[in-house]
């Protein structure tokens, strides 16, 4: 099955071109009726352009939180979309943005995202940076469905990178993001024909602590 993704981005859109370029060569069954941005001066729309693509510019400046929102749903809903595809959008979406794009059926929303760590470790906007400072020696991609919380809703995919003896924070990205750009494509390839499959994720539970000097007679 062919999938509609829209995807929103906020800078230089690597992983976009990674998409784009893989539905051109056949590897992603997928179209793309939109890339949204934020930021009217990302590099990224200029990109998508350059590939054919409708690019949009919804700019936040000067508006609410809300009302950017509806401003990014109203010229969304121009289009048949199937899934949101984050990719390097620099916006926390709230709870209102999800509810428009939940799937009724499954409960969850039907927006994806990438991100540059192997969660739950180094949630946010500087994750590279982060783990290369905390010295992590494994570092790697998560791709997840959005939830209301940051960087925390179900995972689809995760691949690790090493960091190796000699790498600079430059040599550690640049490893990462050969892995984002082959990852996010074949997971979305891998949603295309299989749909979304969830490992089922079960809360911590509250461990009793022991009762000291009484004798349970067990
Ligand atoms: C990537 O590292 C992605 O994981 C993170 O933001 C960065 C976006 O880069 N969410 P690009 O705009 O796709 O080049």
């Amino acid at each position: 099955m062919s999938i509609s993704i829209a995807i929103l981005v906020s800078g230089r859109g690597s992983n976009m071109e990674a998409i784009l370029e893989a539905i051109a060569e056949g590897k992603l069954n997928a179209t793309v009726p939109v890339v949204l941005s934020n930021n009217p001066d990302a590099v990224a729309l200029e990109t998508a352009r350059k590939h054919g693509v409708n690019a949009v510019a919804v700019p936040n400046r000067g508006l609410t939180r809300e009302q950017h929102e509806d401003a990014v749903i109203a010229e969304l809903r121009k289009y048949d979309i199937d899934y949101v595809v984050l990719a390097g959008y620099m916006r926390v979406l709230t709870p209102k943005f999800l509810t428009e794009f939940r799937d009724k059926a499954a409960g969850y929303f039907r927006v994806i995202n990438i991100h540059p760590s192997l969660l739950p470790a180094f949630p946010g906007a500087d994750a590279y940076g982060e783990a290369f400072a905390h010295g992590v020696l494994v570092s790697g991609i998560t791709i997840h469905l959005v939830d209301e919380q940051v960087d925390h809703g179900p995972i689809l995919a995760q691949e690790s990178f090493q960091r190796f003896d000699g790498d600079t924070l430059e040599s550690f990205k640049k490893r990462g993001l050969e892995v984002e750009h082959r990852l996010y494509p074949a997971v979305l390839q891998k949603i295309a024909t299989h749909g979304i499959k969830l490992v089922p994720r079960q809360e911590a539970q509250a461990v009793a602590a022991p009762a000291h000097g009484r004798s349970t007679g067990a």
